[in-house]
């Protein structure tokens, strides 16, 4: 079959139908989300600190997420896969987004591209959609932004609500096909919602937005201290290491390995 594409989605939207995004950054996780059906794989800048081990997102370049994303394609075959376009590639001009972004369509066969803000980039929003290239918006808690907000809280209270639904609307008419809204209030995501024809892809953002994303770490249990809009699925960092001690104890023991998994 075919890929999901923007189109989809935003059928999706207009049927009332929600639909989950995860992260990936290698083949073999994208395939078993893929094949789980999951419309559309994140190759996110979170790889600076789930794959690279880095504390924030800042210090990821292009060359670093595009073997990712190539990855990530080459392991799907339904998904749409969008590459989180990294700090310092896009905010410069236009131009530096669109040569950025190409390289993502090009050289990793991406199929949308993710950025990082409102009324400061949509220059380069307005510059990708003419080009050809999908993009998804991304608004509240920004995390390359990290430095401006003093640490990883909330946005979009009180008045800031008012300039983060004004961003939204705007991102919208510049031609964003989506817009991620992280850690606002849900009574915030809500409102965004319901005013915007694109769908809305939360993720600390409540019940009420067209889409869920999470970091499939957090998801799956293997990340140490989760933020509290994290539901973990499953305990992947404590099967692992279960198994790993199982493996060391029948290595030390000599139980493993035995004739059966041996040559004769
Ligand atoms: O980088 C990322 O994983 C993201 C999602 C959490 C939206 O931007
Ligand atoms: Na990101």
């Amino acid at each position: 079959g075919r890929r999901v594409t923007v189109r989809d989605l935003a059928a999706a939207k207009e049927r009332g139908e929600r639909w989950p995004m995860v992260t990936a950054y290698d083949a073999m996780t994208a395939h078993v989300f893929d094949s789980a059906g999951i419309p559309v794989l994140l190759v996110g800048d979170s790889a600076a600190m789930v794959v690279y081990g880095y504390d924030s997102t800042l210090p990821v370049s292009v060359d670093d997420l595009l073997p990712l994303t190539a990855a990530v394609v080459r392991g799907s075959s339904r998904a749409l896969v969008v590459a989180d376009l990294p700090f310092g590639s896009y905010q410069a001009s236009p131009q530096q987004a669109l040569e950025s972004a190409a390289r993502f369509m090009k050289e990793a066969g991406a199929h949308a591209v993710k950025l990082e803000g409102g009324h400061r980039v949509l220059p380069q929003v307005e510059a990708l959609v003419s080009a050809g290239i999908p993009v998804m918006a991304h608004l509240g808690l920004t995390p390359q932004s990290v430095n401006v907000f003093g640490g990883y809280r909330v946005q979009g209270r009180g008045q800031s609500g008012d300039e983060l639904m004004a961003d939204a609307k705007a991102l919208e008419h510049a031609g964003a096909f989506s817009v991620v809204l992280e850690c606002v209030p849900a009574e915030l995501a809500k409102r965004v919602t319901g005013s915007l024809s694109i769908p809305t892809i939360g993720i600390g953002a409540g019940p009420d937005c067209d889409a869920q994303v999470l970091v499939w770490q957090d998801l799956m249990g293997l990340t140490e201290r989760p933020a509290k809009f994290v539901k973990k699925y499953f305990d992947l960092a404590g099967e692992m290491d279960r198994a790993v001690r199982a493996f060391a104890d029948e290595v030390t023991t000599g139980a493993f390995p035995t004739a059966e998994h041996s040559y004769r």
